[in-house]
């Protein structure tokens, strides 16, 4: 299982000041120290935490691999498509929202959807599509043609403690992804409680996790949260 951590909080924190620290690249850096296997970070069209300068500097820094979320917003495909990191992550993305509320509506025939699917792709970016669990969504994810989805686990994040169903629709949704040729993510909500079932769903691959990573760290520093992350989700 790969732990991509994504360090959006590093930049909300610096951004609450909006002086230039705690830097996201040391973060980074002491997230790959520490077993990190991919930065992930949403560079949101609010520009609320990171900004394109974190983004640059990442994609010189990271060692591992850096995996860029943003919408299908012309400007920020067309930054991607420059910067050419190793992931993006299509989100859908709403200005009032406090993260991302919910999975892509996938439709098909979404033109503009398409066209950064395609830009993407044309600059040699894996893409990956943000998606609740759902079976009728995965299909159009593979007619969409991308080789990866991300499960939105929020659900699951809201109701672990007193049901199984949504870790059961995980488990289905991430069954049939697999099955036909996807490669399957999944992230947010995730926590040191929680993630053990999610990692232990063998066609999960990657998770992406970061506020619950981030809010440890200020207690435990960051290489120590991402030390016992990992070893969670190794654990499965
Ligand atoms: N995956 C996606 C696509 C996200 O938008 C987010 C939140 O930015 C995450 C994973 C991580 O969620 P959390 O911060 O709740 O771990």
């Amino acid at each position: 299982m790969r732990l991509y951590v994504n360090i959006d909080h590093v930049a909300t924190i610096r951004e609450a000041r909006k002086t230039d620290e705690p830097d996201p690249v040391q973060a980074a850096a002491a997230a790959e120290r520490a077993g990190a296997d991919g930065i992930t970070v949403h560079l949101r069209e609010d520009r609320r935490h990171i900004q394109d300068a974190d983004v640059t500097a990442l994609a010189r820094s990271v060692r591992t691999v850096l995996n860029l979320e943003l919408g299908a917003l012309a400007d920020i495909v067309r930054f991607a498509t420059r910067l050419k990191p190793f992931q993006a992550t299509l989100v859908p993305e709403k200005r009032q929202e406090i993260t991302t509320e919910g999975g892509l509506v996938l439709r098909a025939g979404d033109r503009r959807l398409r066209g950064a699917i395609a830009q993407l792709q044309e600059a040699g970016i894996r893409v990956s599509l943000f998606i609740d669990p759902s079976l009728k969504t995965i299909d159009v994810a593979r007619e969409l043609g991308v080789p990866a989805i991300e499960l939105h686990t929020g659900r699951f994040a809201q109701t672990w403690r007193r049901s199984d169903a949504a870790l059961n629709e995980l488990r289905h949704a991430a069954a049939h992804a697999k099955q036909i040729g996807l490669a399957v993510h999944a992230g947010h909500g995730l926590t040191y409680q929680n993630v053990q079932p999610v990692a232990a769903i063998p066609e999960i691959e990657e998770l992406n996790i970061g506020h619950s990573i981030v809010s440890k760290a200020v207690f435990w520093g960051m290489e120590e949260a991402v030390r016992r992350m990992k070893s969670r989700v190794s654990l499965g």
